[in-house]
């Protein structure tokens, strides 16, 4: 047994849980797959979906006085609960819900600079292009020096000391990722928080959580965060909607709204009462594994808390099953002509993300590889906008990113295992490769 295996869910634990997601083990043609890029969009949750269509068939407006309407109110109000008191433990502040999280990150990184003061910002070269172009973006045009924090090709994340290092006491704001979406890297977030705000306590601090959100609880209060942003799209919802927790400070700030709205209302429009529905939904499936281990009378926020440790407990054995192997299949490290990127050795500080290469399969010719295996996963491409930044940081000309799911099972990983042998069976010359 690994050292992981005994926190993960059992096989019939599992078999409950895989039946409450769609398209699991085939896709929408029936054909088996083994779906392995979660991190581009996770697989559904049918309560969600079912909530969804139930919720957007009907034409209702949610602000009109009809009986319907003013039952879609109240779940719109639920959900908005919800996502402030449950997914972000939030005592104060507003939320943002908007329809992509790289809208919320430019609306946000905008209003903060319009109004921070200082003359520089720092953030982390493994950021989203939301964030890191909306940071590059509005320190050009407001005179301020961009500074980023360099990568740790060992460990697949970025040190907290190499960001305090580039803070000082003119840093208007901070962009700092909760997880990685290439390496499943999980920053130190409190730390750098707290560290940023020891050096200058006017910062502004804005933290991407769109990656760590599915594997592991937020708490931008208690990290000491301005803003935190998820996509319920990756979180077992529906596409269509990205939303954010803002702190009062940042929330009351000058923003667009109608001017009849609250001063920190950020919504703008009907709302997408559908949307809030599904997240009301999330929260009861990952609650409902929370109760398990929660102690009596846990409220709420409790249950989710101990549902989303369940499914960080099961990812990393999953994750370490990963790297090291399966029964008698040898795992992602031991495949002699696969190369695991940015394998930092403390399993605790990764989500379940990793990336590979092929000594001689291009990444685009080991994913179109799985496929016609049946496994889907996902190129992070030199030529890709989305990659090219991080994977040079690595030193790569490009990597499979693999992103299983905690509905995943030992079984899955040891097929997803057997096929990577397989693929190394490739003839041919070594693939022109940087070393990292
Ligand atoms: C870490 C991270 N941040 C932000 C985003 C942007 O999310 P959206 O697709 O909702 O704009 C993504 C999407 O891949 C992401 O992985």
């Amino acid at each position: 047994m690994r050292k992981y295996t005994p926190g993960m869910f059992t096989a019939a634990e599992l078999i409950e849980i895989r039946e409450k997601f769609y398209y699991v083990d085939k896709d929408c043609y029936g054909r088996e797959r083994l779906f392995l890029d979660n991190a581009g969009g996770s697989l559904r949750l049918k309560k969600a979906e079912e909530a969804f269509h139930r919720i957007d068939s009907m034409p209702d407006a949610s602000e009109h006085s009809n009986s319907l309407a003013l039952e879609l109110a109240a779940l719109e109000d639920r959900g908005r609960e919800d996502i402030k008191k449950v997914i972000f433990n939030a005592k104060s502040g507003a939320i943002y819900p908007s329809y992509t999280a790289s809208q919320i990150a430019m609306e946000v990184i905008r209003v903060i600079m319009e109004n921070a003061k200082g003359t520089n910002v720092v953030i982390t070269m493994l950021e989203h292009p939301s964030v890191f172009d909306a940071a590059s973006f509005y320190s050009a045009k407001h005179g301020m020096e961009l500074r980023v924090a360099g990568v740790n090709r060992e460990t697949g994340g970025v040190d907290t000391q190499a960001i305090l290092d580039l803070v000082d006491e003119n840093t208007a704001l901070l962009c700092c990722m909760a997880a990685s979406n290439i390496s499943g890297y999980i920053y130190e977030t409190e730390k750098i928080c707290s560290g940023a705000r020891e050096i200058n306590p006017d910062i502004y601090i804005y933290v991407d959580a769109v990656q760590h959100a599915p594997h592991g609880a937020l708490d931008p209060e208690k990290w000491g965060a301005d803003a935190t942003s998820f996509a319920p799209y990756k979180f077992f919802g529906a596409r269509g909607f990205g939303i954010a927790w803002l702190s009062d400070r940042v929330s009351t700030f000058e923003h667009h709204r109608l001017l009849g709205k609250a001063g920190d209302d950020w919504e703008i429009g009907s709302p997408a009462t559908a949307q809030f529905a599904v997240i009301t939904e999330i929260i009861n499936y990952v609650a409902e594994l929370g109760q398990k281990t929660a102690p009596a009378g846990a409220n709420r926020r409790a249950l989710f808390e101990a549902g989303m440790k369940r499914i960080a407990d099961h990812e990393r054995g999953l994750l370490e099953m990963m790297l090291d192997g399966v029964d008698d299949v040898p795992g992602l490290r031991h495949i002699p002509g696969v190369t695991v990127q940015m394998d930092g050795k403390d399993l605790t500080t990764r989500d379940l993300i990793l990336g590979i290469e092929f000594d001689k399969l291009t990444c685009e010719e080991a994913v179109a590889e799985y496929e016609k295996r049946g496994v889907i996963t996902f190129e992070r491409a030199l030529t890709s906008m989305y990659s090219r930044r991080m994977v040079e940081a690595f030193g790569s000309k490009g990597m499979v990113r693999l992103s299983p799911l905690h509905v995943n099972t030992p079984a899955d990983i040891k097929r997803f295992l057997q096929v990577t042998q397989e693929l190394t069976a490739t003839e041919g010359e070594p693939c022109d490769r940087m070393t990292a």
